[in-house]
């Protein structure tokens, strides 16, 4: 399908991949065995099952496996493509925490489980109770947590309790799962004040408009002042528009590290078909004023933290996407290897950022920068455009033991940037990256 790569190198990167392959099947065997030896451990006849976007409903899933432990009853927790023929065999009983990511889907990590779970495989033996997660804006409304019940049932399994589903993670709605979760298992259940966000005031400081003079939605840069520093790279806040409660809470990735002192964003000013800006991005970018607090509170993301400082880093955004990105680069230790591939409309106008930028890249922090502009008039690439130009240097920083970091929007850059991976890499491969936690995304 990619015709890029010249004949006279063909050779060398179908070797370099076949080896990198050949590595990452070694080490995805070795992680797997370790896998199934921390699941069989753990496991009595009761597992916990999580498919998570963005962590949520990983966070439960252990909070549920740990309060299980402490009042005596050990259960297994994994994730639902770990979730094998003879695990679902062995089990008598399966609590499901599932998310519905896309538009209705799995999340990515569990894509092929419904695929690969073969018709045979009988579970009349199996209790299940399934907990969707999800959000009422979107119109197929906790789709996946519905697909997955009806083909536990169909394939013979019995409900333990209804499916139950919570809304844009409310917190009185978690309280009730926690509440049934505890006298079907007769145990304590944990304060419904656990699930309240802590929230925390933020002054307005300073805003940037990052895109002037671009035909793009304006792009804005916020920094804020705020005693609460207490985040790690990857996280997210969302706005509280407590002062305009007609809207409720918008989610954007920090763009900023901790330690230096102040929470940024990167927003982008949407508009509407009609022309009308955007109830929060609106706000943000045009209403809010310098010196005006409001209030935040911190999702943490763990799908989307660092992992090994140590090993390089290749991160792939465009637009607002920039943001998640950012607060990972600030903090990148000295002498890392950093490649950034940005994606925008126009080189003229649509830089972000470029005096930082170029300064990284100066200071070698940046090893490589490169802008894919998709409305260039002599040369128009999309981000996943330089995965296939720098195929061989993607290879080479994957097995250097590289992490790639995607950020932004998943319709078309997301998901573009997963299909070329996809087609460069393999399905297995990117899944492999994936259980190791070396494919993070925060797409939105
Ligand atoms: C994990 C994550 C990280 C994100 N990070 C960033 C970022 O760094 N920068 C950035 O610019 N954007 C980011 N976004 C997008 C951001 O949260 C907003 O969706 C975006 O700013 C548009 O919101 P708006 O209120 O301006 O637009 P609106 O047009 O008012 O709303 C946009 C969408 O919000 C929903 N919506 C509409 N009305 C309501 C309502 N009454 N209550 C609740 N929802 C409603 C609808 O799905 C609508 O399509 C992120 C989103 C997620 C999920
Ligand atoms: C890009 C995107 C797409 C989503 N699509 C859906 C959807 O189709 N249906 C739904 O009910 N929720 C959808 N959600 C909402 C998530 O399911 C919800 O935020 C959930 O709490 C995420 O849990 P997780 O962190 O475990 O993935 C979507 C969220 C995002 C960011």
């Amino acid at each position: 399908m990619f015709e890029i790569v010249a004949d006279s190198s063909r050779q060398l990167i179908a070797a370099g991949v076949l080896l990198s392959y050949c590595a990452c099947c070694i080490g995805s065997w070795r992680g797997y065995r370790a896998k199934q030896r921390s699941i069989s451990h753990a496991t009595g006849d009761r597992l916990i099952v999580w498919a998570s976007q963005s962590g949520n409903a990983q966070q439960l899933a252990q909070q549920l496996q740990q309060q299980l432990s402490q009042a005596g009853k050990p259960a297994g927790c994994l994730a639902l493509e770990q979730l094998s023929s003879s695990l679902l065999q062995k089990s008598t009983e399966i609590i499901f925490i599932v998310s519905t990511f896309g538009e209705g889907e799995a999340p990515e990590h569990a894509r092929f489980f419904l695929k690969k779970l073969t018709v045979e495989c009988s579970l009349q033996h199996l209790k299940i109770h399934v907990l969707g997660l999800g959000d009422r804006r979107y119109p197929e409304f906790c789709k996946f947590a519905e697909q997955l019940q009806a083909r536990l049932i169909a394939q013979g399994a019995t409900l333990s309790l209804p499916l139950m589903t919570v809304d844009n993670m409310q917190a009185e709605q978690l309280a009730h799962w926690q509440q049934c979760m505890a006298a079907h298992f007769a145990i304590d259940a944990i304060a419904a004040s656990q699930y309240q966000p802590s929230w925390f005031h933020a002054t307005l400081l300073e805003r940037q408009h990052l895109n002037p003079y671009s035909n793009s939605p304006g792009l804005y840069k916020l920094r804020f002042q705020t005693a609460y520093c207490d985040w790690q790279a990857g996280d997210t806040v969302r706005v509280h528009p407590f002062n305009n409660p007609a809207f409720s809470t918008r989610e954007y990735s920090i763009a900023s590290s901790a330690a230096s002192g102040y929470l940024e964003l990167i927003v982008r000013l949407n508009y509407d078909a009609k022309q009308t800006p955007g109830q929060c991005s609106g706000w943000l970018c045009t209403a809010l004023n310098i010196n005006d607090s409001i209030v935040f509170s911190r999702c943490t993301k763990p799908n989307f933290h660092a992992t090994a400082h140590d090993k390089p880093a290749i991160f792939i955004g465009a637009g607002s996407g920039l943001a998640g990105l950012r607060a990972h680069l600030a903090e990148r230790p000295k002498l890392s290897q950093n490649w950034l591939i940005l994606g925008e409309r126009c080189p003229r106008t649509d830089r972000l950022l470029p005096e930082e930028l170029h300064q990284w890249q100066r200071s070698q922090h940046l090893t490589y920068l490169d802008y894919a502009f998709s409305r260039d008039a002599n040369t128009p690439r999309y981000v996943q455009d330089y995965l296939v130009e720098q195929q061989q240097r993607l290879i080479s920083w994957l097995e250097q033991g590289a992490t790639i970091y995607v950020c932004g929007r998943l319709q078309g850059m997301g998901r573009g940037v997963q299909e070329t991976l996809t087609q460069l890499l393999g399905a297995e491969q990117l899944q492999s990256l994936q259980q190791q936690g070396r494919y993070r995304t925060d797409l939105y």
